[in-house]
């Protein structure tokens, strides 16, 4: 298993992945426009030369910032792909001297999990201004913000 940037020649994939749980209402669907426009912030798990797994950090300000699009390919789930992912991405907003990384999740046990704990949406309202006003679930969000204060360690 290995994590890496991702890169022009795995925009389809990652397309596929997130939108096969978008169309479960899991996620926010994605164009390939968007996915290039995010490709310097999108990690990649690639087994046997096929992208697993996938996810990538929204920048929201000078402290914060958020995982989007998570998502690890059925066959693979359960394996530790998702953790180690997050994992990475936290690592990058840590090495970039971010102070908290949030997640709006319909899997919010999975990430408390990994140190983050509930929080009110509310308490993220960099996020809810600049992408939630235009999702079509705005009104009746069924999303649970998650939080995770990095230290300086
Ligand atoms: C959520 C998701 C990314 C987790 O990836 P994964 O590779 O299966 O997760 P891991 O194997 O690293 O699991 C780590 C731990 O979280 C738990 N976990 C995994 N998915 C979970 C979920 N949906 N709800 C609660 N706990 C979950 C695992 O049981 C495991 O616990 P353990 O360490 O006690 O065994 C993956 O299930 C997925 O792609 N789901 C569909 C899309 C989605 O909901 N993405 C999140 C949107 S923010």
């Amino acid at each position: 298993m290995d994590i890496r940037p991702a890169s022009e020649a795995d925009i389809e994939a990652i397309c596929d992945l997130v939108n096969h749980f978008a169309d479960q209402n899991l996620m926010l669907h994605r164009t390939p426009a968007q996915v290039r426009m995010a490709l310097g912030d999108f990690l990649v798990a690639e087994e046997d030369g096929r992208v697993v797994g996938c996810g990538y950090l929204a920048y929201l300000g000078p402290d914060l910032v958020e995982i989007r699009s998570l998502a690890v390919d059925p066959s693979m789930q359960g394996k530790g792909v998702g953790g180690m992912l997050v994992e990475r991405l936290v690592a990058t907003a840590r090495a970039r001297g971010v102070k908290q990384v949030c997640a709006l999740t319909l899997a919010p046990d999975f990430f408390t999990k990994l140190g983050f704990a509930r929080v009110d949406r509310w308490s993220i309202s960099p996020k809810i201004w600049s992408e939630c006003v235009y999702c079509p679930k705005f009104h009746a969000c069924d999303e649970i913000a998650v939080l995770r204060v990095l230290d300086d360690a």
